[in-house]
């Protein structure tokens, strides 16, 4: 496990929309380096940057030209070289987004692969022996090369999927994921890796990464032996470059080799922490101040993972992502607040998204860009104070990325910074509680205390600390069992708490941090 993951928080940056350097209204690394010493006052000393390589951007760039090069519009390499030199000097690290699964369909190996005439990438993506032959239960283009065959895919139309082979192949034209043929695809991926670590990356996120070989199994057999071996290069020749999952289900994917896998709250698991639900739209976030539920959905679930895996690796939550709505949609300043002190005083690396420690809004109206469709919303420029574009850039506002949200009391940086009781401050306020209390870096030592059916209040201690939180609309009282032997000391508080002859009394919405 590297080391620095102990205490890691990390500030996820979609880099398009964080800050324009240059006035062409694109957001980029030299925009990014500007705005380190905010991240790290925030409280993050960790970075996830979306993908930044050469890209059409059909789909922002996890659509992938050429891993080994930057796209023109945030810098060069050497100006990502520069920005991870800027990292390391304040002490932080970054990951840059891993794209295993499949290539823009711009890809000089697709390019190659999709020709009639055999050659060394023919194999390197999954194709058909002919062009009727439409590949069972698999997304899949016909009728668009001179090849005679058909091709799989990962995601969208552009994304043709990398061919690391079926688990058990039954077809003449399907591969086993130990023909030389997979092989290569696994170790140009293993290349691409080494090429960032080499110039300074301290490891990746990994994009959708239970979806290397095909016809897997429920356990994923396959492709978690894909992950174990690069993890063993990892251990062997990066021992500090550090993996996070995306996938959901830490009880593979931490065995299998990532260091985190995410805990994420849209998948469909249906407890909808912060999130609205994805399926009916219902705001039934669990801290809307009106929801009825328990946090034990959240538990009964997250517990799970968390408990089979907690000495091996961390089961990261998040504020949000560039694929889900923000929590602002659902949730109230007062309930962010809540939701932000909980997910940050819990085990595993909080990530935190871009805009979320200032509540930015999501903006439903927008017309899709760049493959975003719902997720564009939550992909708006950074906005940083009362300046033009609200000091995202100085490009004319028709040129920008997408529009910056100018409707009225437009939450900014700057005007939180001197509001005491700003989501910015709170968050600010608890990241510092995290960073400063060894028991916060511990990852075993999550205890749930109170958790009940039908009730809202709820309590949970980390090594000293008690955490307790009431989000509904009434006062709640909690008694933890054993009585604790002496006064326990508040050092946070959001709303009003207090301890009375060995009860704990929270108001309406909210949250305490008590020492023992
Ligand atoms: C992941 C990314 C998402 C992207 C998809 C295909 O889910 O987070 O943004 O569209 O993979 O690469
Ligand atoms: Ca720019």
């Amino acid at each position: 496990m590297p080391k620095w993951l102990k205490d890691a928080v990390f500030y996820e940056i979609y880099p398009q929309s964080f800050m324009d350097s240059n006035g062409d209204g694109i957001g980029d690394f030299q925009g990014i380096i500007e705005k380190l010493d905010y991240i790290r006052e925030l409280g993050c000393n960790a970075i996830w940057m979306n993908p930044c390589y050469d890209s059409p951007f059909q789909d922002a760039g996890y659509d992938v030209r050429d891993y080994k090069k930057t796209a023109e519009r945030y810098g060069s390499n050497e100006d990502l070289v520069r920005l991870f030199e800027e990292v390391h000097r304040r002490g932080m690290h970054i990951l840059l987004d891993l794209v295993p699964g499949h290539t823009s369909e711009q890809h000089a190996w697709f390019l190659e692969s999709s020709r009639a005439e055999h050659n060394q990438y023919s194999d390197r993506y999954i194709w058909t022996d002919n062009w009727f032959h439409a590949p069972e239960g698999l997304k899949h283009v016909a009728g668009e090369s001179e090849r005679n065959g058909v091709y799989v895919l990962n995601f969208f139309k552009c994304q043709p999927a990398l061919n690391y082979g079926f688990l058990n192949p039954e077809q003449s034209w399907q591969k086993g994921m130990d023909d030389p043929a997979c092989i290569a695809t696994r170790e140009a991926l293993k290349d691409i890796m080494r090429f960032w670590l080499d110039k300074g990356c301290d490891g990746f996120r990994v994009d959708m990464a239970d979806s290397l070989v095909k016809n897997d199994d429920e356990k994923k057999t396959g492709t978690c032996r894909i992950w174990r071996e690069i993890r063993q290069m990892l251990d062997d020749c990066y021992p500090e470059a550090a993996l996070v999952s995306e996938w959901n289900r830490p009880e593979l994917a931490i065995p299998a080799g990532f260091h985190m896998d995410f805990c994420l709250d849209w998948v469909g698991n249906g407890y909808n922490l912060l999130m609205r639900d994805m399926k009916n739209g219902e705001n039934n976030s669990f801290f809307h101040k009106d929801s009825t539920r328990s946090i034990l959905d959240f538990f009964d679930d997250y517990l799970k993972g968390y408990e089979r895996t907690k000495e091996q690796g961390h089961y990261c939550l998040i504020t949000g992502n560039h694929d889900t709505v923000r929590a602002s949609a659902c949730l109230d300043a007062q309930e962010l607040k809540l939701a932000y002190a909980f997910l940050f005083t819990m085990p595993g690396n909080p990530f935190l998204y871009y805009g979320d420690e200032i509540g930015m809004r999501y903006q439903s109206e927008l017309i899709t860009k760049e493959g975003g469709y719902t997720r564009t919303g939550s992909r708006t420029p950074m906005q940083w104070d009362d300046t033009k574009n609200c000091g995202f850039s100085t490009a004319d506002s028709e040129q920008l990325y997408l529009p910056v949200d100018i409707t009225p009391n437009t939450p900014t940086v700057a005007a939180q910074e001197k509001d005491k009781d700003s989501l910015l401050n709170v968050v600010k306020a608890i990241l510092k509680i995290r960073r400063e209390n060894e028991a916060f870096h511990i990852n075993e030592n999550l205890e749930t205390l109170y958790a009940k059916e039908n009730e809202r209040a709820f309590a949970y201690r980390r090594g000293d600390f008690l955490m307790m939180c009431n989000p509904s609309g009434k006062e709640a009282a909690i008694e933890i069992s054993p009585e604790l032997s002496k006064v326990p000391e508040k050092i946070y508080e959001i709303g009003a708490a207090a301890y009375t002859d060995g009860r704990f009394i929270l108001g309406e919405q909210s949250f305490a941090v008590w020492q023992i």
